[in-house]
């Protein structure tokens, strides 16, 4: 069956003196949503974007904003970043003391919600709130740092919640995040992963923005599920 895959570059590997530069370019070559990697220094080992880069990226384009937080307590600044314009709002389990709430509160803003799994947090940790998630982010790496390598491990966690949706005990999109290239993008498809956000492969493709993510596309198109 054919599937519709959906590329989200991160911006966390664009050069930042041209951002709105790189985004056009993600854009015209066919970017379906716009990833950006929000870390605090304390829930991850390193500090980068907030809510005013958000409200730039929202003037570089329409395409939706899908924001991953790597923060502690991210709940604080849910209605900062609705506010800066983003679509989606993803959070760690790791993170957040009452999801529940937190999921809830981000549907609330009107937004998409996500709920965000490290490579070594079980599956199981979102079982309980699977009707609140639009999203479930599966880490392919450790969250912190782009151009790490894929965890293929997290495949069979990637399989298990496809085998939720499958049971239509979710209809989260699953997302992976994390070491996501031409050679790994096709692993986690037939694995059942249905957005891939991908920073190195895109906006450090030797040959361009545009060819990082034609290359990508290609990939996926060999993948039969
Ligand atoms: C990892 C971030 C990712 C990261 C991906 O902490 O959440 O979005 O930027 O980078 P690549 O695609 O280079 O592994
Ligand atoms: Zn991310």
């Amino acid at each position: 069956m054919a599937q519709d895959y959906l590329l989200a570059p991160s911006i966390l590997s664009a050069d930042f003196l041209a951002l709105g530069d790189a985004i056009q370019q993600a854009e015209e070559g066919g970017a379906d949503w716009i990833h950006v990697d929000v870390m605090d220094g304390h829930f991850v080992p390193n500090l980068t974007m907030g809510p005013v880069i958000v409200e730039a990226c929202r003037r570089a384009t329409n395409l939706p904003l899908d924001v991953h937080l790597m923060i502690q307590r991210p709940e604080a600044l849910l209605g900062a970043f609705a506010e800066a314009g983003a679509d989606s709002l993803t959070v760690h389990v790791e993170a957040v003391t009452h999801l529940h709430r937190t999921l809830e509160a981000i549907r609330n803003h009107g937004l998409r919600a996500g709920v965000a799994l490290n490579p070594g947090t079980p599956a199981s940790s979102v079982g309980e709130v699977l009707d609140l998630a639009d999203l479930i982010l599966l880490m392919t790496v450790n969250p912190g740092f782009s151009g790490q390598r894929f965890i293929e491990s997290v495949l069979g966690k990637v399989r298990q919640v496809r085998e939720w949706q499958a049971q239509e005990r979710t209809s989260a999109l699953i997302q992976v995040d994390g070491g996501v290239n031409r050679k790994t993008a096709p692993l986690a498809a037939a694995a059942g992963a249905q957005v891939f956000v991908a920073a190195s492969a895109v906006f450090q493709a030797p040959s361009g923005i545009g060819d990082g993510l034609q290359a990508l596309r290609s990939a996926l198109a060999t993948v039969s599920v």
